[in-house]
Parts: structure tokens; sequence; C-alpha cells
């Protein structure tokens, strides 16, 4: 039978119960589609088309999702596709349904003037050997640092404030995060939407982030998950010693009896006392790819241009899509 390529609205109309067991079949539950629907009517930056569906009569066996993100490059900023939520119904795997849509993303968006398309995987997932085929490179491995904590011991220093951020704090934040991430490369234009829209997609609970204040000005913030065993401060903004010492006085003091785990690019430097007191940083098995869509990008090495002129790569965990 014939595959045709067809856009989500589309699909959405017309084949609504066949999008909804897809989702289902491929994750196991349907929190990404709602999650998806509430972004978009929230204005998250999403393609216009916001994702492609590979259907055969009427059954829709393969989806991506595709969003936009601001990304600096050694030429000066641009805006990158982001591929997100790529699925094949179980029994129509190998067919190569995944890839076709893969490259029709690849031509709507490079005739859409994009340069770059990204997305997040596992380095053991079956999809990574896909992605390599396709031409995507590994450029960012996240990695992590931890430390059980039996009762704080971090020093606050009393001209910072650390409180729970709200909805409204979400221009404070992008604002933080841009100055703190200013010169680097990657991903340093995190624009206040982002952060608000992904509280309200909750892919962010704001009750999870702590703002760092020196005289009532934002000055660093901190993400942190609770789990039972362990919590994970997986994006701190911490751009001085005193907010750094501040932020980690307030997440130790809600971790204790726990391991803290943190994402490992906020330390300066591996001479950082915050930074001896964890593990070893470690790498994982997340990882962010990315793949030239013209010519003039396709014979470099992206991991090494977007760490070019010794300037860092940027990227965070709400950066990790
Ligand atoms: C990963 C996934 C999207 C692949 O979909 P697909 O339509 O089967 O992919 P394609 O047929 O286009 O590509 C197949 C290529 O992917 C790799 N691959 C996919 N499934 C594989 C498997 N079971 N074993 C080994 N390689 C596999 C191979 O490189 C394969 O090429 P080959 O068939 O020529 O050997 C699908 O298995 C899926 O939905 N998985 C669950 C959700 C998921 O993990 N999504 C990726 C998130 S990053």
């Amino acid at each position: 039978m014939v595959i045709e390529i067809v856009d989500f609205d589309d699909a959405y109309r017309d084949h609504r119960n066949a999008v909804v067991s897809l989702h289902y079949s491929a994750w196991g539950g349907l929190d990404d589609l709602t999650a998806a629907l509430r972004a978009r009517r929230a204005g998250f930056p999403f393609a216009p088309y916001l994702g492609v569906y590979a259907r055969e009569d009427e059954a829709l066996l393969s989806a991506a999702f595709v969003s936009h993100y601001p990304l600096t490059t050694p030429q000066g900023p641009e805006t990158a596709a982001g591929i997100e939520l790529l699925m094949t119904r179980p029994d129509a795997t190998r067919r190569g349904l995944a890839g076709q849509l893969l490259q029709e993303v690849h031509r709507r968006e490079r005739s859409a003037g994009r340069r770059i398309s990204l997305l997040c995987t596992g380095r053991s997932n079956l999809a990574h050997e896909l992605y390599l085929k396709l031409g995507y490179q590994d450029i960012f491995c996240p990695r992590a640092a931890l430390r059980y904590i039996d009762r704080p011991r971090s020093r606050s220093s009393p001209a910072i404030r650390v409180r729970r951020a709200g909805t409204r704090d979400a221009p404070a934040l992008a604002r933080v995060h841009r100055r703190a991430n200013a010169g680097a490369l990657g991903f340093t234009r995190r624009e206040s939407r982002s952060f608000r829209t992904r509280f309200l997609s909750g892919a962010v609970a704001v009750r999870n982030l702590l703002l760092a204040e020196r005289q009532g000005r934002p000055a660093g913030y901190a993400t942190l998950e609770p789990h039972s065993s362990w919590s994970r401060a997986a994006e701190v903004i911490a751009p001085t010693s005193e907010v750094r010492g501040a932020l980690m006085a307030a997440l130790e003091r809600r971790s204790v009896g726990r391991w803290l785990a943190f994402g490992g690019d906020w330390f300066s430097g591996d001479d950082d006392p915050e930074r001896i007191r964890c593990t070893p940083l470690l790498p994982s098995y997340a990882v962010m790819m990315a793949c030239p869509l013209v010519p003039e990008l396709r014979r470099r090495n992206l991991h090494r241009w977007l760490r070019s002129g010794g300037r860092p790569f940027a990227c965070q965990l709400l950066d990790m899509f």
C-alpha cells in the first residue's frame, strides 16, 4: 500500500482514534500528546505543521513532532529545528517509516531556512543508529555528579535570599539564564515564553524552581525535583560563588537524608569547592544530536564547531527537549 505523509492537524481531524492509539502504543500513555497540545495552545514554538504522520490507508503508522529553538553558532544567532516524539507503531517498524518522516521534516525545515536539525535520544536507543545514518552527529552529552546529604553543610550569605519561583518570574529567569550564558555558543537565548510554556506543559513544575535574589534582584536559580530517595538539581544557574553557596544551602536543606544529583555544567571548574564534595562527573546515556541541513555545514564536525573560539557550549536540562 502507498504511504502518504500528512500534517498533525489533518491527521487529528480525520483519524483521531489512530493518532491517540499510535501515541499510546509507542509511549504507553497519552501524556505526551496532551502536553504537546497544551503547550501549543500556550504558544510553544512548534513548527506550523506541529508534526507529520505516515498514513497507510486509514492507519497512522509513524509520527514526529517538530519545534523551533534559538541557537547561537559561531556564525551568530539562528533558529534550529528540534525533532521530538519520533515513533513508529510496533507492528510497522523496520520499513523505513521513521527515516522517511525525518527526511520530509528536513526538506520542510531546509526550505523554511533552517540549517540545523536537533534531537535528543539515548546512546543505546535503537534510533541512535538511524540518526547516524541520516547524518546526525553527537554534539552534547549531559554529565552528572552526586552527593549524599546527611546534613546541610553549605553556607548561605545573608545578602542572598532564596525563594520559590512563580510563573510571573519567567522573564527574570530568562534574563538570569541569558546573562550567565553570554559569550557562549548553543542555547544561550532562552525566551521567557519558553520558561512559561514549559511550566504550563508540565515539563517543569514551577514549585520546583528556586530563585536566588540579591537586594530583590534575581541573581541565579536552581531546579529541584524531589524523589523518594534522591533529588535532582539538573539546572543550576549560579554565576558567583555567593549565589552558588546560597542555592546549594537551599538545595541541601530540602534534600537531607537523600542523594542530591547535579547536572555537571554549573561548577566553575574542577577545583570549585562545591564540585570537590561530589562524586566525579559522570557522562549519561542521554545525548543531543545535530544534523546539518545545508551543504555548507555537511563537512563540519558539529561538536567541535559548536565549541570553537574557546567558547563553551551552553546546554542545560531544559534545553534537552
Ligand atoms: C526508533 C523507531 C522510531 C524506529 O522506527 P522505524 O520506523 O522502525 O525506523 P526505520 O525503519 O526508518 O529505521 C530503521 C533503522 O533504525 C535502526 N533500528 C530500528 N529498529 C531497530 C531494531 N529493532 N534493531 C536494530 N536496529 C533498529 C536500524 O538502523 C534501522 O535500519 P535498518 O532497518 O536498515 O537496519 C521505533 O522503533 C520506535 O517508535 N521506537 C519507540 C519510540 C522511540 O524510542 N523513539 C525514538 C525516541 S529518540
